[in-house]
């Protein structure tokens, strides 16, 4: 930890205490200054997915990543991204979903980035299959407490299109294809054994005023139905990030939808989210905005009936310096094989 907060430092309980629209009034000031993209990260420099403390991701508390004594903390995945503003508006139901899922949110930021840096000459949409692998990243500011995060994906080898808006997301994903995709995996189970889902409880727990809800009631899972599914062309045109700044304000990009268990047959829509900005590069979203991600074995303690209803990882983590030296090395080979193939 450095002596003096940087700029770009949110968080703590001084900070965590302010309103929500004071503390996006602060993240959207360092969002808006640099609008431009960083760089992606050299490939070999990827590398530091497996050396890192990947715990963080599931444990930090903050919207922002601070300075260590060693400097900042990188994005190796999803390094590239854009940002908006949002509104999460609920949709009538009889679910009872409490915290935010009651409330909506007035203050939100949406990240939309790719896990990796993709390859546009392969231009079909057939090519952008592990390839192009779309996200996003939600924030939802709450006066007074942290805010609550969650991510959607299609999944981590990405889609059969280069439209960004042509699959639903959820927080749940399924198991990875390919051996670079099940070596980076392997990393992230140094944070928990079930790398495909990411937790709603904490979101349930707070409104966005940060009253907490006396009985959390939290849905198993979420779908996010994009509204623009037919926007953007199936093989590659344009990038993603020119193509979603040409979106307005005011848009609403997703339907919400949950399934209240594991054996739900059908989802309910529970809200929409609505973009307040236009969708801009931003630096400050590149290297320090930080969305944590909830460990599902949270949502778990609260509700013990959903145990056996996610999968493990099935490839075990390690901690033998050997094997991650090991694991770094192929998973290297194959970033260049995919490079060339
Ligand atoms: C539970 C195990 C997981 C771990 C340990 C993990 C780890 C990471 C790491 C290390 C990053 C880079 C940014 C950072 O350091 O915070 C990241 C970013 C991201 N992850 Fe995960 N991930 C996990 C599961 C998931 C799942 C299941 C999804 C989607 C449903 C997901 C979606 C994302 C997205 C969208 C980002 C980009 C965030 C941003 O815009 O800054 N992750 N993850």
């Amino acid at each position: 930890m450095v002596a003096h907060a940087q700029r770009h430092e949110k968080s703590g309980p001084v900070y965590e205490g302010q309103t929500a629209a004071s503390k996006m009034q602060q993240l959207w000031s360092l969002a808006s200054e640099r609008q431009q993209s960083q760089a992606w990260l050299w490939t070999p420099f990827t590398l530091g997915i497996f050396f890192e403390n990947v715990a963080v991701t599931t444990q930090r508390v903050a919207d922002t990543y601070e300075d260590t004594l060693i400097g900042r903390r990188f994005k190796f995945v999803h390094s590239v991204g854009s940002l908006a503003k949002f509104q999460y508006t609920t949709t009538a139901n009889a679910e009872g979903y409490t915290g935010i899922f009651a409330s909506g949110c007035d203050n939100g930021i949406i990240r939309f980035s790719t896990a990796k840096e993709f390859i546009t000459s392969k231009s079909s949409a057939d090519q952008a299959y592990d390839n192009f692998i779309p996200a996003i990243a939600m924030k939802f500011l709450r006066s007074g407490v942290h805010s609550g995060n969650v991510m959607g994906m299609y999944g981590v080898n990405g889609i059969h299109s280069w439209n960004f808006f042509k699959e639903d997301f959820s927080n749940h994903i399924p198991g990875s294809d390919g051996i670079l995709l099940n070596l980076i995996g392997t990393a992230l189970q140094s944070a928990t054994p079930f790398v495909q889902y990411l937790g709603l409880s904490d979101i349930a727990k707070y409104d966005q005023d940060g009253n907490e809800a006396a009985n959390i009631k939290f849905p198993f899972k979420l779908v996010f139905e994009p509204q623009l599914r037919n926007l953007f062309p199936e093989t590659f045109t344009l990038d993603y990030q020119e193509q979603l700044a040409t979106i307005a304000s005011n848009t609403v990009l997703y339907k919400v939808y949950a399934y209240d268990g594991p054996h739900s047959v059908n989802k309910v829509e529970i809200g929409q989210l609505k973009i307040t900005s236009q969708i801009m590069k931003s630096e400050f979203g590149d290297k320090f905005l930080f969305f944590k991600h909830q460990d599902i074995r949270e949502d778990i303690a609260l509700k013990p009936e959903w145990q056996g209803s996610y999968d493990r990882a099935s490839v075990t983590s390690t901690q033998c310096p050997v094997a991650i030296l090991s694991n770094g090395f192929k998973y290297l080979m194959e970033v260049f094989k995919s490079m060339i193939f």
